[in-house]
Parts: C-alpha cells; sequence; structure tokens
C-alpha cells in the first residue's frame, strides 16, 4: 500500500439525463400496471431516506447482515487474500467497513471501488474511508449497475460485494442477466458475496416496509420527487399513498403508491400526460426474498458456486460466498 490516498471518480453517461430517464419513464408508465424502476429512488434525498430506514426498529435486513459480516469478515478475507473491494450499489457503505478492517488487518488491503447511481455516497464515502485508510486507493464508478459493470478496472483478488439485499431489487430475468455479467467479469482468485433477504413470516416481512414512523413511505414519493427535478414532471408526491405487501406466489414484496383520487400528471420532459384513476397503483420496486437452494441455483445458472451461505442468529438474512465454476 502506498501512503498517499488516491481518490479517482469515474462518471459513466448520466442515470438521470433526461433522455435515457425518458425512455424508460414513458416505458413504465404506459403497461397496464404502471411501474418505475427504483433506481430512481436514489438522489442524495433518497439515499439519505434509505439510510434512515436502516435505522428503523422494523427493518431488520441491515442489522442482521452487519451482525454476519462483523462476524465473517476475518474468514471471509483470509480464504481470498482479497487485496481490493468492488462494491455494487455501495451506498454508504456501512457495513462494507468491516470487510476493510478485515483487509487491512490481514494486510492486504490495496484498493476500494464503490459503485452507485447516486454521486453524493460514491463521493462521500471515497473522502471517508480514505481519511480512515491513509494509503488506501479508492476507484469510484458513479453508474448503472445494469448497464456499466464494464467500467469496473481490472484486478486481480477481488471481493465483489452486492449487499443489503439489493440483488432482490432486480426481476429474476434482470438477476440472470446480471450474474452472468458479473462472472464474465470475474478471475478465478475472485469471490462475490451476494446480501440476500430470506423468505419468513408475513407480518415480519411487511412490517419492514410499512414503518410506523413513515421513512418507507416518504423513500417510495421519492421517485416521484426525482422524476419532478429530472424530468418537468408535476407529480404531487402528497396525492400518492405509500403501499406495501408480500406476493407469496412471486416471493417478493412488492411497493408501490396508489393515486389519492383521479388525476392527470404532465410529465414534459418524456412528453407524456398520464392520467391515474382514484386508487390505480404504480409499481415502484420489488424486493425479492430468498432461500439458501434458489440462491445456489441462481449462482449456478451464472456458472458460479455456492461456496458458504452465512446466517445471522436468527436465520432471517443471507450472505452468499461465490466463485467461479472451474
Ligand atoms: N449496499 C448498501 C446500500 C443499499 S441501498 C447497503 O447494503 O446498505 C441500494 C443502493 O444501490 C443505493 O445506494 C442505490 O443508489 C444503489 N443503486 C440502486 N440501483 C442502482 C443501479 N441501477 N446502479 C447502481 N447503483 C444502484
Ligand atoms: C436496497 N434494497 C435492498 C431495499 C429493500 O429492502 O429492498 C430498498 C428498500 N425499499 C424499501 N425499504 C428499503
Amino acid at each position: 500500500m502506498t501512503t498517499t490516498s488516491e481518490i479517482t471518480i469515474e462518471r459513466c453517461a448520466p442515470v438521470d439525463e433526461p433522455d435515457a430517464i425518458a425512455a424508460e419513464v414513458r416505458d413504465g408508465l404506459t403497461r397496464a400496471l404502471k411501474e418505475l424502476p427504483p433506481k430512481y429512488f436514489y438522489d442524495e434525498r433518497g439515499s439519505q431516506l434509505f439510510d434512515a430506514i436502516t435505522a428503523l426498529p422494523e427493518y431488520y435486513p441491515t442489522r442482521c447482515e452487519r451482525e454476519i459480516l462483523n462476524r465473517r469478515a476475518p474468514e471471509i478475507v483470509a480464504a481470498t487474500g482479497a487485496r481490493e473491494l468492488v462494491e455494487l450499489g455501495s451506498g454508504t457503505a456501512s457495513k462494507t467497513r468491516a470487510l476493510l478492517y478485515a483487509m487491512a488487518g490481514a494486510g492486504t488491503l490495496h484498493r476500494y471501488v464503490p459503485f452507485d447511481v447516486d454521486p453524493s455516497v460514491v463521493e462521500a464515502c471515497a473522502e471517508e474511508l480514505t481519511e480512515l485508510y491513509p494509503g488506501l486507493a479508492v476507484h469510484g464508478v458513479v453508474g448503472d449497475f445494469g448497464r456499466d459493470l464494464d467500467r469496473i478496472p481490472t484486478g486481480e483478488r477481488r471481493l465483489f460485494a452486492f449487499l443489503g439485499g439489493t440483488i432482490g431489487n432486480l426481476y429474476p430475468a434482470e438477476r440472470a442477466a446480471f450474474l452472468a455479467r458479473v462472472a464474465r467479469l470475474m478471475g478465478p482468485g475472485d469471490r462475490l458475496l451476494i446480501g440476500t433477504d430470506l423468505v419468513k413470516d408475513r407480518a415480519l416481512l411487511e412490517a419492514a416496509y410499512n414503518d410506523s414512523a413513515g421513512v418507507t413511505a416518504e423513500f417510495n414519493r421519492n421517485v416521484l420527487r426525482v422524476l419532478n427535478a429530472n424530468l418537468e414532471a408535476d407529480f404531487d408526491p402528497a396525492a400518492f399513498e405509500h403501499v406495501a405487501f408480500f406476493d407469496e406466489a412471486n416471493s417478493w414484496i412488492e411497493m408501490r403508491l396508489r393515486a389519492k383520487g383521479a388525476q392527470t400528471v404532465r410529465i414534459a420532459g418524456a412528453a407524456l400526460e398520464v392520467t391515474f384513476e382514484d386508487g390505480e397503483e404504480l409499481r415502484t420496486e420489488i424486493s425479492s426474498k430468498f432461500t439458501r437452494d434458489a440462491v445456489a441455483r441462481e449462482l449456478d445458472g451464472a456458472g458460479l458456486r455456492l461456496d458458504a451461505f452465512h446466517t445471522d442468529g436468527g436465520g432471517l438474512f443471507g450472505l452468499a460466498v461465490a466463485s467461479l465454476v472451474s
């Protein structure tokens, strides 16, 4: 490790670039069940709201994954001799610190590569982590992990991490394509860590997405604010009610926004006028819940082997460790 830290931040074509966002929004809002991609939750305010969610009493995934990482980071790092950590959907990287700490302790920490759609979190964690680990190289990528994975710098003995259960926010076909792309980036000495929320009692699941303080509802409505800001739309966020329920057949939580009263929304930047009937719902996110077997199957489909599957003491959350099938 060198003694001076080095920060590079690479910006891919902006995800909130009006033409790109307009095409996606037009596609989603002209479907029978209107839908918006969850990546649009995350501007600076959305990332702050997500952070507030992680501290809610009802939202167990972050606490459970932190417990697993705190306990297992040293053995995960020792098994791989990891020199760099590539984190997809890195956010504030709060749980990642257990991995970096273990890598620093093992004397192998060289580089951290945070990859996120929200520039504010990539910049903030680059600053914080280089202060914490003088000499650490940070290569941040501001991009869309559905589109820009090829911007990840090449390296060896890398630990790829996709934490928080964010993989569950992708539809099954998107997950298959995503895992195959990550597998193509990996070399034989690399490992992939994936945080997966597990199937459990409906009441516990639904409470985590219907918190009593209403933070998840604000997070959900933030997608409308993002469209207002980036596409000159005139959504009234207060005219939409937060809805979240467990769809057992699909094994996912679904978040929706329900129109309170009939309304017409103009989205100038997408040359679109959308009408909502009273009570009409707009899907904003799925959050899939897994079993160990389902995770192993999906990894296998992408040419990856499940080497270990760690859970928290309560068995609520799972952390998969995977490598390339040789
Ligand atoms: N890994 C963190 C944050 C999870 S929140 C944790 O476990 O707590 C999901 C993160 O993924 C957010 O920071 C969000 O900005 C990012 N994200 C969502 N969709 C994305 C996309 N398509 N491309 C890149 N980052 C994305
Ligand atoms: C980022 N992702 C894993 C969160 C989840 O639980 O699906 C996003 C979230 N949505 C509502 N609350 C949190």
